[in-house]
């Protein structure tokens, strides 16, 4: 048996058209998992689905609101139908950015933060844990959240830290059948990225990473959170349950 193999898996990825979701879709399909992709845009979902299909995999797809509270039921109910179980979800569909210190942030900004990070995520888990007889869950948070204090991001880093609180205590309460961890990944230039800092051309970039003072010294790859999100929901992870894997050169 390859202990990293994903063959007899279902995984659910929420917003995994770009960027680090979409690594983990295609990571797991190349493993054997059966994935089903989400983002709002369904040519979007179309698109990463026949990628998957085209490489071989297995992949389904609904396009849908990851704030909805209908959505998780509905594509929980879809990898039942396609693929007749759910065993993996990865909560990935997060927002965030580089914006107002605290004393100028506006409610609405602040609350979205805890919308998507904390609200959305424990809607899902729920959801997921509720019908899945075995496996994993995987939080996506952010290395913002594993340090000690992140000016111009407060709201980000305070609801990526809520996440992993909820991922500790959702460890407890779904176990010994299902495992829950998270990923804090640092800074990746997404697309997401890019407009949480506003570094959008190369000359931006370097500039930012040089105001990061990254040990590495260079930004973080999607495919490098995929293969630790792939790790923790393989049978080699079997024992570990609770934790925040911070993935970020050092940093
Ligand atoms: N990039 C980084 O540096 C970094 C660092 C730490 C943590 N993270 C975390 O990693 C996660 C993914 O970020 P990313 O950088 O990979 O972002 P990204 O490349 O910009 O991709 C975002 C994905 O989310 C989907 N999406 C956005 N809003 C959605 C919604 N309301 N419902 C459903 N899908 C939605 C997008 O598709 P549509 O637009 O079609 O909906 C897209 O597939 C987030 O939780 C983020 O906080 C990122």
């Amino acid at each position: 048996m390859d202990p990293f193999s994903l063959k007899d898996e279902v995984a659910l990825v929420t917003a995994s058209t770009r960027g680090i979701g979409r690594a983990i879709a295609h990571r797991f399909a190349e493993v054997g998992a059966a994935v089903v992709v989400n983002g709002r845009s369904a040519e979007a979902v179309e698109t990463v689905v026949a990628e998957i299909r085209s490489a071989g995999g297995r992949a389904a797809g609904l396009a849908g609101d990851a704030l909805s509270e209908d959505l998780p039921d509905a594509i929980i109910d879809l990898a039942f139908s396609a693929f007749g179980d759910l065993t993996i979800l990865v909560n990935n569909a997060g927002t965030g950015r580089h914006g107002p210190l605290l004393t100028e942030i506006s409610e609405e900004e602040f609350r979205s933060n805890f919308e998507y990070n904390v609200v959305s995520c424990w809607r899902f888990a729920a959801s997921a844990a509720k019908r899945m007889k075995r496996g994993s869950i995987i939080n996506v948070s952010s290395s913002t959240s594993r340090q000690r204090g992140m000016a111009n991001m407060g709201a980000y880093a305070a609801s990526k830290g809520a996440m992993d609180n909820l991922t500790r205590t959702m460890a407890i309460e779904f176990a010994p059948d299902i495992r829950v961890n998270g990923i804090a990944p640092g800074p990746i230039p997404t697309e997401l990225f890019k407009h949480a800092s506003g570094a959008t051309s190369k000359e931006d970039l370097n500039a930012f990473l040089g105001f990061l003072k990254m040990p590495m010294n260079r930004f973080g790859k999607p495919e490098e959170i995929a293969y630790a999100a792939q790790f923790l929901c393989s049978p080699a992870a079997a024992w570990i349950t609770g934790e925040v894997l911070t993935i970020s050169g050092g940093q």
